[in-house]
């Protein structure tokens, strides 16, 4: 049994403070039954509504996980493939926000707020993703510039990136580029150097906005802190 004012809160859809105010403001069902004493208690299986909205009990969770190669981001694989969902431990339902390649590596996003994964996917809201890309050759300024301007890839003219090389390999003849983009299309790094001529070689993705892999070692996760969530969710609803 937990107070029902701590419940409210973990739902997300008001602070503590606020969840009491609602509960002596008979703004509270438990069960169908306004309950506005705050030392009320509540199980699992009690239906709790605020303001007439039934709220989801299960409190909301956000993980940064460095994801290895070889590991499928998904919830299940049909061909028995160890997932990103299966790193991380814990029993809710918790999916990641995006997609990286198998053979990717780099940060991804895990939780079980749907609203938040939606709008960080939405490429109206602009969330930068830097990757890091070991490729095949040396970049033309030509080439670096129509991957800044956009390349079309399946058919459609990627929107603007921003590219940097950070070393060149004469040797092995191959580059160590970062770049920058705000879409998530399939495969979408690989198929822009590709449409330039270049093959990708590694591809790791080092950020999503502020977030980075500071402190995480391949296979490492940490939980997201209160601000981090809410600093997320002020860069999609700016
Ligand atoms: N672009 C790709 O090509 N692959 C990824 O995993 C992510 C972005």
């Amino acid at each position: 049994m937990e107070r029902l004012q701590k419940v409210i809160a973990n739902s997300g859809v008001a602070s503590r403070r606020k969840a009491e105010e609602l509960i002596v403001n008979n703004k509270v069902k438990v069960n169908g039954n306004i309950v506005n004493t705050l030392g009320a208690k509540v199980d699992k299986n009690d239906q709790i509504e605020v303001n007439g909205v039934a709220i989801s009990k299960e409190e909301k969770v956000y993980y940064v996980l460095n994801k290895p190669r070889e590991v499928i981001t998904s919830v299940a694989d049909d061909k028995g493939r160890k997932t990103v969902v299966d790193l991380i431990k814990d029993d809710k339902r918790i999916y990641p926000v995006g997609r990286l390649d198998y053979d990717t590596t780099g940060l991804l996003i895990l939780t079980n707020d749907g609203d938040l994964a939606n709008l960080l996917m939405h490429p109206k809201n602009e969330i930068d993703k830097c990757y890091v890309a070991k490729i095949s050759g040396m970049l033309s300024p030509k080439e670096m510039m129509t991957l800044k301007t956009g390349v079309i890839i399946d058919g459609v003219k990627t929107r603007k990136s921003r590219v940097k090389v950070r070393k060149t390999d004469k040797e092995s003849n191959t580059s160590i580029v970062e770049i920058v983009i705000h879409e998530g299309k399939n495969h979408q790094v690989k198929k822009m150097f590709e449409a330039v001529g270049h093959e990708v070689l590694k591809l790791k993705r080092e950020k999503i906005a502020f977030l980075d892999l500071k402190g995480l070692k391949s296979g490492e996760y940490r939980k997201l802190n209160p601000k981090e969530v809410s600093t997320l969710y002020a860069l999609v609803r700016k």
